[in-house]
């Protein structure tokens, strides 16, 4: 697949092969969040990778919308260290672990991984419950969770280009697109 099409073939994938991630894997798809670009090139993140079942296991307890991630093989948690941060209180690190946390589910995608994007930060119940299961220190924020697997289902391509949300110099106005535009004179 080339670039374009791991982009728009991409699904959040939630079934998973019980198979476990060969070592590889995660390395590889490590080295893809790693390759993300941030702000003045600061590379705030770090990575915890959960593999153990029974720490898989409590996710759901403190995470309502991760109810398939104790059948993944591997789930990883893109965490920002506040002391890496170069420009407080700008929170760059929240674009930096998100561009992270999009080149793992592209890598995952692309080496025929199933993935998905579990929000975490800004969810207080969340963020505590990830500092408590993975014993974060006060100044790393976890920010997102990629689930991975080998996939056991298939999902179509959705595409999603929608002319209407595109503008051309000025914002067209919202009711010749159908988008939630301003006033215009
Ligand atoms: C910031 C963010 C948070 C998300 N949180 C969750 C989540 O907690 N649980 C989940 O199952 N999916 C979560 N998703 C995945 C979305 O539901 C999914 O990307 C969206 O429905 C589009 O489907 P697709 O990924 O197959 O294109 C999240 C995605 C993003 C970008």
């Amino acid at each position: 697949m080339d670039a374009m099409e791991v982009i728009l073939s991409r699904r959040s994938i939630r079934r998973y092969m019980p198979d476990p991630l060969p070592e590889e894997a995660i390395r590889r798809v490590l080295e893809a969040g790693m390759a993300a670009p941030s702000a003045g090139d600061e590379r705030p993140w770090h990575f915890v990778v959960i593999t153990d079942k029974e720490m898989l296991a409590q996710i759901p307890t403190f995470h309502s919308l991760s109810r398939f991630v104790p059948n993944a093989a591997a789930a990883i948690l893109v965490c920002a260290d506040l002391f890496l941060s170069k420009y407080p209180p700008a929170d760059y690190w929240v674009q930096d672990c998100s561009a992270a946390t999009q080149n793992i589910l592209l890598a995952a995608h692309a080496t025929g991984l199933g993935a998905v994007w579990l929000g975490v930060h800004p969810e207080k119940k969340r963020i505590e419950g990830f500092r408590r299961l993975c014993l974060l220190p006060d100044s790393v924020v976890p920010f997102s969770l990629v689930s991975l697997g080998f996939p056991a289902v298939r999902k179509e391509k959705d595409p999603r280009f929608d002319p209407s949300r595109v503008h051309r110099d000025r914002w067209t106005p919202a009711e010749d697109t159908g988008t939630r535009g301003g006033e215009t004179t």
